[in-house]
């Protein structure tokens, strides 16, 4: 698989389906009865294969709002992969010492081979690591119109090199900061893929608006009352004036990604052309 996010997976690839969503299938397995969720894996919604040593901690915020929503609507489904289950002796362990020595515990090759061997997906495959590739709205976008994610939750100091190198998984991040695991970094990533997802907003324009959609931050939002602690809302967003209300929009928006996101802002002039980058 190529460290290209836009990698979508094509040789796991099935046919994405044009239409599809809410009607239960359950398609043949072989994998282990643990590994399996409750829930019936539905054949052609959008799916995300959590590999974790938390499927508890999922869907975690996800089952809730707009998402919750759609994943009991089916509009995605979510495959939680207990990385225990394929754990090593006795103690069923998933990790081990450094090779080179130093602190902490490395999650072991083989152990999460198996883990990503069993019933894989078609689309990327993701190692959620403070090292990778920032996570974006560009990459969010890629990820909600594929057929889905396998997202792999690290733990302790991370997994071992040789399943990144074997697969060619993508390693992506949440942010600059480290945290304890990756489980937190895959509802995030998830939450944006999934508000993408047709029919899951109520109403669609809110992403065509919303801050990054146009290269651009987005401006700021009111609403009553009217009056608050003597701040009002701005005139011009009373005033019923369609065209007036754009403009100051726009204005605010140009504005606030000039003074907070000087890097975007430069971007979102090279791509209006040469006259307005002057
Ligand atoms: C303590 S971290 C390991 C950090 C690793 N030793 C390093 O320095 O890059 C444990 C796990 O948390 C997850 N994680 C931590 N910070 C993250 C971030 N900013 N984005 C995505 N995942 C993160 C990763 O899955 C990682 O394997």
């Amino acid at each position: 698989m190529s460290e290209d996010p836009s990698d979508t997976g094509a040789h796991l690839r099935r046919p994405i389906p044009t239409k599809s969503h809410g009607r239960l299938s359950i398609g043949a397995s072989l994998k282990p009865r643990e590994v399996m969720t409750d829930r019936p894996m539905l054949k052609h919604s959008w799916t995300a294969k959590i590999i974790t040593l938390f499927p508890d901690a999922f869907p975690g915020v996800l089952g809730e709002s707009l998402t919750g929503k759609a994943l009991e609507q089916g509009l995605w489904q979510l495959k939680p992969v207990d990385l225990r289950i394929f754990g090593k002796g006795k103690h069923r362990d998933v990790d081990d010492t450094p090779a080179g020595g130093g602190a902490g515990m490395v999650i072991r090759a083989d152990v999460l081979g198996e883990a990503i061997e069993t019933d894989p997906i078609p689309g990327p495959l993701v190692y959620l690591s403070p090292r990778g590739k920032r996570f974006d709205q560009a990459m969010a976008k890629t990820w909600a119109r594929g057929p889905g994610v396998t997202l792999i939750c690290g733990r302790f100091e991370g997994i071992d090199q040789r399943v990144i190198d074997h697969y060619g998984i993508q390693e992506v991040s949440l942010g600059d900061f480290v945290m304890t695991g990756g489980e937190i970094a895959a509802q995030a990533m998830l939450d944006a893929t999934i508000r993408l997802q047709p029919n899951v907003l109520g109403n669609a324009e809110s992403t065509e608006e919303e801050s990054f959609s146009n290269g651009l931050l987005e401006h700021p939002q009111y609403t009553r009352p009217a009056t608050w602690k003597g701040h009002t809302v701005p005139e011009v967003l009373t005033s019923g004036h369609h065209g007036k209300i754009a403009e100051w929009r726009a204005a605010q928006s140009q504005q606030l990604t000039q003074e907070r996101r000087p890097d975007l802002w430069q971007e979102y002039l090279e791509k209006q052309g040469p006259k307005t980058a002057e």
